[in-house]
């Protein structure tokens, strides 16, 4: 088998080849499938540019429209999976209830675990589409004790979104498209990112055959951490602490240089990103529009552009290259559309879908190997068995 190579955390592995994402990350550079996420943020929306990470080309027309249609079909889910949503508690995080409820979308859609043709898999990925859109929204219906909504055949994806969310049984309810436009921009800047921990656990759960709603539930399991897709309600949380506490970002900061705090500035650094990541320059521009637009004024946007500031020229910072990310602004825009803070890395799973189905798409089209990595045994060499009488 030769030598194995040690690389903790796969910083220097690249486990695959991809034709989806492009990032550079000493530049600052994020593309999907050669288009910049510049141009798609200002140009394009959602539905377009999942169909375009997930088939590799930006769709006519016709293919839009087919793959809008297809969704629309799929969106319906099996009656019976209220019966295990009403088995969480209220207080269940939408997270943990969204990746059980992905995974047992499997019992309902047996068909979607093996694939064999084209066809299947246009099926499977227009079912999770649909599917996870609603099931997303369910988890927060669920934690309001609302009843839950359907998808509305007559609006868009993305407005879906927030009928689903905020529809109320009776009286009206208007979509503002200030907020549909604002949500969409984000949606498209976490559509795929290469090989991030969710992405890469999609890839690797997918690799032994386990089927594309099994994959996807565990890649929402990897993205609820705080370091990944987490960091984005960490953010918030951290952002509302500093301002109970007084408003001193200065002593946060401290705080996250101090090597014997666990403390660490949440939406600060990246794995791959050494310079300001492309993602949060556009969020960040958006979230001042989106609160002039909304008349929204919150004092937490200042405690986050001030302790950004103090980062970008503080040494520590310097030195490790440590820039703010998607996570840092994203929260300050979600609140300023009314999402509840602990809805807010559901939303970054609604974003990573396309990226997560393109990624498993391309891995089972690969015909990729099993992922199995190796390891360097450290533990005791070959030991005399002790009875259970003699051990002391
Ligand atoms: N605050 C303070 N120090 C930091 C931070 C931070 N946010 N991030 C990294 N460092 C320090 C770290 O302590 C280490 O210092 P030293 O060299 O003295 O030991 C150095 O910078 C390198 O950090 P690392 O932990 O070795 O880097 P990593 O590539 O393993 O981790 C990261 C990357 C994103 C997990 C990390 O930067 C972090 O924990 N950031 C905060 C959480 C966050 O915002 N996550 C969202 C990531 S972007 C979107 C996403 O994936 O969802």
């Amino acid at each position: 088998t030769g030598a194995i190579t040690y690389d903790p955390g796969y910083k220097n592995s690249g486990v695959c080849k991809s034709d989806i994402t492009f990032l550079d990350g000493e530049e600052g550079i994020l593309r999907y499938r050669g288009y910049s996420i510049e141009d798609l943020a200002d140009k394009a929306d959602f539905l377009e540019v999942s169909y375009l990470v997930i088939f590799g080309e930006l769709p006519t027309k016709e293919q839009l429209a087919d793959f809008e249609t297809n969704i629309r079909k799929y969106t319906l889910v099996n009656e019976e999976m209220k019966n295990i949503i009403d088995g969480f508690p209220k207080t269940a995080h939408p997270m943990g209830v969204l990746s059980a409820l992905t995974s047992a979308l499997t019992a309902f859609n047996p068909k979607v675990v093996n694939v064999e043709n084209e066809k299947e898999m246009y099926e499977a990925i227009c079912k999770t589409m649909g599917k996870f859109l609603v099931l997303a929204t369910w988890t927060y219906r669920k934690s309001m004790g609302f009843p839950l909504n359907y998808y509305d055949n007559t609006i868009g994806y993305v407005d879906n979104f927030m009928q689903l969310m905020f529809k109320l049984p009776t009286g009206p309810y208007a979509i503002n498209p200030t907020v549909v436009a604002a949500l969409d921009k984000l949606f498209i800047l976490h559509a795929d990112h290469e090989q991030n921990c969710s992405t890469s656990t999609v890839r690797m759960v997918g690799s032994s055959h386990a089927g594309l709603f099994a994959s996807i539930s565990a890649g929402v399991s990897a993205l609820w951490g705080p370091l990944h897709g987490g960091a984005n309600q960490a953010v918030l949380e951290m952002l509302e602490a500093i301002q109970k506490d007084g408003g001193d970002a200065d002593k946060y900061l401290a705080k996250a240089k101090d090597k014997n705090d666990e403390f660490r500035l949440m939406g600060f650094g990246h794995r791959v990103y050494k310079n300001f990541d492309p993602r949060a320059k556009i969020i960040k521009k958006a979230a001042d529009e989106v609160l002039a637009e909304l008349g929204v004024n919150d004092p937490i946007l200042a405690i986050a552009k001030k302790l950004e500031e103090s980062a970008l020229v503080d040494p520590y910072f310097v030195e490790r290259k440590l820039y703010p990310n998607v996570d840092f602004y994203s929260g300050i825009i979600y609140r300023a559309l009314g999402i509840p803070t602990d809805m807010f890395t559901v939303l970054f799973a609604i974003g990573r879908l396309p990226g997560w189905i393109a990624q498993w798409k391309e891995m089972r089209v690969n015909k990729e190997p099993i992922g199995r990595p190796r390891q360097i045994y450290t533990g005791h060499p070959l030991r005399d068995f002790v009875k259970f009488e003699d051990r002391k």
